[in-house]
């Protein structure tokens, strides 16, 4: 699957400008600066197809990727958290963001996105009571796992492991994972490749 390229096909600001529901999408959610569009560059095996940077609020559209070679389709989201941007920019990005999240038939699955470092924050939370209520399956995804020290993500790792328990549409399985070292590209691929074979 990862093997054979991903094409960017749109940037969406709007849920009317997605393409039709004819593939098996999953999504990359999380606080904007998370490492979203890294992680996507990193399981994708190149580092330009989602543009990344140092400043929170890169990602602004819905962006689309699609493989070439399996009925499959990536969304790289705006981050949520970013407290420095404009209040319409963030009340537009929200919106999008709840309505994407919450009502796409073809979405299989979420990946949030928490920091590996500070472990999922309230907007997190608030985000995985919407994806629980809507029943939409969702995974937790700690990323720049390269950054604390072991004995920062042990705690870390049960702080997430805590918070997602007895929730019901939670994926139990937290995934540990460094773009900048490819930690846990492995696994998380494997996972995806398990949600087009069922
Ligand atoms: P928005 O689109 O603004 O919401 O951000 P994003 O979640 O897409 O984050 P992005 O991928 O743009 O990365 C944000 C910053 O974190 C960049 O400076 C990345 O280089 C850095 N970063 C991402 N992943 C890792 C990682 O695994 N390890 C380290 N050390 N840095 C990372
Ligand atoms: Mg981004």
């Amino acid at each position: 699957l990862f093997a054979r390229p991903f094409l960017f096909v749109k940037g969406c600001v709007r849920i009317a400008d997605l393409p039709p529901m004819d593939r098996v999408e999953i999504a990359f959610a999380g606080r904007s600066n998370v490492g979203k569009s890294s992680l996507i560059n990193a399981l994708c095996g190149t580092s330009s197809l989602a543009r990344t940077s140092n400043t929170p609020g890169r990602t602004q559209e819905l962006n689309i990727f699609e493989s070439q070679s399996e009925s499959l389709r990536i969304v790289d989201m705006p981050g949520y958290g970013y407290a420095k941007a404009p209040e319409d920019k963030v009340r537009q990005w929200t919106r999008l963001i709840h309505q994407y999240l919450t009502g796409r038939a073809t979405l299989r699955r979420v990946y949030v996105l928490v920091d590996g470092r500070h472990g999922p924050k309230d907007n997190d939370l608030t985000v995985m009571n919407e994806l629980d209520k809507a029943a939409v399956s969702y995974q937790v995804v700690l990323t720049k796992a390269d950054k604390p020290s072991a004995g920062e993500l042990t705690k870390v790792i049960s702080a997430t492991q805590a918070a997602i328990t007895k929730r019901p549409a939670a994926h139990p399985q937290v995934i540990l994972t460094s773009s900048l070292k490819g930690e846990g590209l492995r696994e998380l691929r494997t996972e995806i490749a398990m949600l087009l074979e069922s």
